[in-house]
C-alpha cells in the first residue's frame, strides 16, 4: 500500500527571526537567540501532537561562523546550556535527538554535551528532533561525495553502483525521510543551503511570524495548509505513485 501522502512525516524548520525578535523589544540579539531556543523543545512537542515522527532544525549553518564573535560564542554557550537544561524534558517526553552537519568542527564542549545527550535519549520513542549544526546543504553533498569517492578507490562499490538511492545512504543521517514540509519563519523566501538534497520534493510554507512566536497554533496553521496542497512529485495531477515520487519526470 502506498503511504498517506497528506500526512507530515518529517518536518524541517529554518527558525529565522530570532535577531529582529530581539531588536524589536530594543534587546541584544543574542536575547533573541535565547528566546528561540525557548521555543524549540515547545516545536518538538506540538510537531509530536500533530504525529509528525521526525522534525529538524536549522540550529547553526556553515555560513553562521561569519557573524561577530560575540555572537557565534553566544549561540554556542545556548547551544550548550540547552542540551544540559532540557535534557530531563527530552527523557520525560521520549524525545530522541540527533544532530546532522559537520559536528567535528564544534567546540568541544558542545560536540561532547551534545553526543552525551544524543546517546541518552537514543532509546526515545516520542519523535526525532534532529539540530543541524554546522550544517550546509553543499557541505552535505560535498562529504556523501568524498566518501563515495573513497570506498570507490577502496573497491568497496563501483561507480555503475552510484545512483540516487546510494548516494542517500551517504547523507549525514540516512535514516532521515525527505522532509514532507519546509516552514520558514520572519518571511524570507530562501532556502539559504538548507538540506538541499532532500527538499528536493518538499512543500514550502514561509510564515512572517518571528521564530521566537511560533507557537503551536502556528505550527497549526502551516500543517493545515500543507493538507490543501496537492503533492505531484514531478508527476501528473492524481497520478502519483510510490514510484514517480522518488523518480521525478518532467514538470515541478
Ligand atoms: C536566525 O535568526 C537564527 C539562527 C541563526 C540560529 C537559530 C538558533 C536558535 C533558535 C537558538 C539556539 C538553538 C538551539 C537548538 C538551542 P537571525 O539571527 O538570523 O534573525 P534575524 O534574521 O532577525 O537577524
Amino acid at each position: 500500500m502506498s503511504k498517506d501522502r497528506s500526512a507530515i512525516r518529517h518536518l524541517a524548520i529554518i527558525m529565522d527571526g530570532n535577531g529582529r525578535w530581539a531588536e524589536r523589544r530594543g534587546l541584544p540579539r543574542t536575547e533573541g537567540h535565547r528566546a528561540g531556543a525557548e521555543t524549540v523543545l515547545e516545536a518538538a512537542e506540538g510537531a509530536r501532537e500533530l504525529g509528525i515522527e521526525y522534525l529538524t532544525l536549522y540550529a547553526f549553518s556553515t555560513e553562521n561562523w561569519k557573524r561577530s564573535p560575540l555572537e557565534v560564542n553566544a549561540l554556542m554557550n545556548l547551544l550548550a546550556e540547552f542540551l544540559d537544561a532540557k535534557l530531563p524534558r527530552m527523557l520525560e517526553k521520549g524525545v530522541r535527538l540527533r544532530a546532522i552537519g559537520r559536528i567535528d568542527g564544534l567546540p568541544a564542549k558542545v560536540r561532547n554535551k551534545l553526543r552525551a545527550v544524543i546517546a541518552a535519549t537514543a532509546a526515545g520513542t516520542g519523535g526525532t528532533l534532529t539540530l543541524a549544526l554546522n550544517y550546509g546543504g553543499r557541505a552535505e553533498i560535498a562529504d556523501a561525495a568524498r566518501r563515495i569517492a573513497s570506498d570507490v578507490k577502496a573497491g568497496k562499490i563501483t561507480p555503475g553502483a552510484v545512483d540516487e538511492k546510494l548516494f542517500g545512504r551517504y547523507l549525514y543521517d540516512p535514516e532521515l525521510p525527505d522532509p514532507d514540509l519546509l516552514i520558514r519563519t520572519s518571511g524570507e523566501m530562501r532556502i539559504s543551503n538548507f538540506l538541499l538534497w532532500e527538499l528536493a520534493y518538499s512543500e514550502l510554507y514561509v510564515t512572517d511570524v518571528l521564530w521566537p512566536d511560533f507557537d503551536r497554533e502556528e505550527m497549526r496553521r502551516a500543517a493545515a495548509a500543507f493538507g490543501k496542497r496537492e503533492r505531484r512529485f514531478g508527476g501528473r495531477p492524481g497520478a502519483a505513485t510510490e514510484n514517480n515520487a522518488t523518480q521525478p519526470t518532467k514538470g515541478v
